[in-house]
């Protein structure tokens, strides 16, 4: 299992209310996502980051999801070139963070785009989501750039896929060969030589979760879930996502972990 040391977080800015969702869950209250943010820092570092805390960013009302700008590896880091036109300019704000913690970094180019949240790293291995956001040019220019680093790679087509955003909004790698899926990716040849772990239709959000060194975060409020985690012998540390949850926001799109 990867381990890492490092994470790079952002706390939501005063236009967070304005980012781009497909949810309909109410408009998110700004103190209660500040507080939510605080306890997601604090979890990181019990479980051993240190963390890069960047200033909230107001032009970008997005900018909170951190994840979406880049893909960090223990060789290099690669700039996205986010899906979503109002997030174009999250990468620029970032850059120079990740060419100060990397040695190496590289970029995704136009026409290619690639949304962080599209990426699942398994050990080596990295699962590259084409969705709304992530588009087949970009999979194939992050696809090279892996393969120059060592690493291996595969695409997983979730256009038709509903009810996810991203593929990690229904894919995270648990450690040990098991792999949690959603249903609606659970038979998906890609998958096919994992130990599959099927997250239930009415906690499919929990499929988006944190195995961080020892410890995995989960989001609060999926008791199925947490007790399979735990019944697998992984601490479970359970946080309340219901304001990042509104703007289609999970676990893994507030951090960069490395
Ligand atoms: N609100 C996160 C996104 O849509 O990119």
């Amino acid at each position: 299992m990867t381990a890492f040391t490092h994470a790079i977080v952002r706390p939501p800015g005063a236009n967070f209310a304005q980012g781009l969702t497909s949810v309909d869950l109410g408009k998110p209250d700004l103190g209660l996502a500040l507080e939510q943010h605080a306890r997601y820092c604090a979890a990181l570092e019990q479980s051993g980051l240190v963390l890069t805390r960047l200033p909230a960013d107001d032009r970008f009302a997005d900018s909170t999801f951190v994840e979406d700008t880049a893909i960090v590896t223990d060789r290099c880091a690669i700039l996205t070139r986010p899906g979503a036109a109002s997030r174009a300019g999250e990468v620029a704000a970032i850059e120079p963070v990740l060419r100060s913690e990397f040695e190496r970094t590289h970029a995704i180019v136009a026409p290619g785009t690639v949304d962080g949240g599209d990426i699942c790293q398994v050990e080596n291995h990295f699962f590259i989501g084409i969705s709304e956001r992530t588009n087949a040019e970009g999979a194939r220019q992050l696809a090279a750039i892996l393969a120059q680093e060592g690493f291996t790679s595969g695409t997983v087509d979730i256009r038709e896929v509903n009810g996810i955003l991203h593929l990690k909004s229904g894919i995270s790698y648990l450690g040990d060969k098991r792999l949690v899926l959603i249903d609606a990716l659970a038979g998906h040849a890609a998958f096919s030589d994992f130990t599959i772990v099927r997250i239930a239709a009415s906690e499919s959000y929990a499929a988006n979760f944190l195995r961080i060194n020892e410890s995995v975060i989960v989001s609060a409020g999926f008791p199925q879930f947490a007790s399979r985690v735990r019944a697998f012998g992984y601490p479970v540390v359970a946080l309340d996502m219901s304001e990042f949850r509104k703007m289609d926001g999970a676990l893994s799109c507030l951090s960069l972990r490395f």
